[in-house]
């Protein structure tokens, strides 16, 4: 049997709820909703009252169009398919003045946010003038206006409180031309866990917090409840005596006779090496992973492992947050790694 990826709906349900009914939520569905699902993440967060969606990729766009006729879908990446946007009432953004000149012609019946650049450097107009422009010409409709924050998952910098004031400059330089925009936004979940909604804002832009993994280990692990279990199974157990290798290029030798539990999953499946640093979960105990290859881990175990037993990666004992503190990877790197293509996935709802 594969091994099993279990997403908790029913946690994830509960969790989009209290998170939209405090602050209007654009949930951030993209690759693939932090490797969830789009149409079980959509259905999820709508049902829990969420009415906007955004995503890096139109295709994803379009995708989330054809679920829901109603939602507003807006897309983080600038694109070219104008007729595809306005054809699927596609929100994008405006990544640029340069951009702005060279289609504002072509832009008619797209609505669109202004991208401020900020810190992040990523994308964006370089200063509320830039902005102004658009604005004061009318050509386009501007629909919402936005930013990303390069800092706000780090403490002990002053980078997050330089983003934020200077954002908050942009938006009150062009407060006279924000009234009747309905999507202002900056906040991913660390953002708004240290701060709430900033002010004149209309939505905050989260993706890990309605994922089960915290965006930051100083939050309480209520504040963002688990939603997923990675589990495999025990093959079989096989003895080795001191100074016999196991694996390809003996990839483990045993420095004592012991018991190695083979498993039933690897890399192929998208556990990261520096996840198998670390321990799993057999009947409840922690062991320390052996050996990792493409479809098997080894697994250094003891007399009480037995073929059949469920062998736990990921779960509320062994959260994906718990991970990132490690150092294994950003908590949307651990997960966005996990290959759906090999894995069983189960809805628990
Ligand atoms: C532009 C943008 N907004 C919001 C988010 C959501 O961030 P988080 O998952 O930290 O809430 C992301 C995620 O990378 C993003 O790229």
């Amino acid at each position: 049997m594969p091994a099993v990826l279990e997403i908790d709906r029913g946690r994830m349900a509960r969790q989009a709820g209290i998170v939209n009914r405090d602050a209007a939520v654009m949930a951030v569905v993209k690759n693939d909703a932090y490797n969830t699902g789009l149409p079980l993440a959509w259905r999820t967060f709508r049902e829990a009252g969420i009415r906007a969606f955004a995503t890096t990729s139109l295709r994803e766009a379009v995708a989330l169009r054809e679920l829901d006729e109603h939602c507003s879908v807006f897309l983080m990446n600038p694109v070219t398919e104008f007729d595809v946007l306005r054809e699927n009432r596609i929100d994008m953004t405006l990544p640029s003045l340069p951009f702005y000149e060279r289609y504002k012609q072509l832009l008619g019946g797209i609505g669109l946010h202004l991208e401020y650049r900020n810190l992040l450097r990523r994308s964006g107009f370089t200063d509320a003038d830039e902005m102004e422009k658009v604005l004061h010409e009318g050509i386009v409709q501007v629909t919402g206006i936005w930013t990303h924050f390069a800092f706000a998952d780090e403490f002990g910098l002053n980078e997050y409180h330089q983003e934020k004031e200077a954002w908050l400059g942009v938006l009150g330089r062009l407060s006279g031309h924000l009234r009747n925009i309905p999507f202002i936004h900056a906040q991913n979940s660390a953002s708004y866990m240290r701060d709430g909604l900033l002010p004149g804002h209309s939505h905050i832009r989260p993706g890990i917090l309605l994922y089960g993994a915290r965006p930051y280990p100083e939050l309480g692990e209520s504040a963002v409840p688990n939603i997923l279990t990675l589990r495999a199974e025990v093959i079989q157990t096989i003895r080795l005596r001191k100074g016999e290798s196991s694996g390809y290029s003996a990839a483990f030798t045993a420095d004592e006779d012991c018991t190695l539990a083979v498993c039933d999953i690897g890399y192929g499946d998208g556990l990261l090496r520096t996840r198998a640093r670390h321990d799993v979960l057999i009947n409840g105990k922690r062991y320390p992973i052996a050996a990792l290859m493409m479809s098997h881990l080894l697994v250094r175990a003891d007399e009480g492992v037995r073929a059949g037993h469920r062998v736990y990666l990921y779960s509320d004992e062994l959260r994906v947050d718990h991970y990132t503190a490690l150092g294994v990877g950003a908590n949307s790197e651990q997960m966005s790694a996990l290959n759906r293509m090999t894995l069983d996935t189960m809805i628990k709802e």
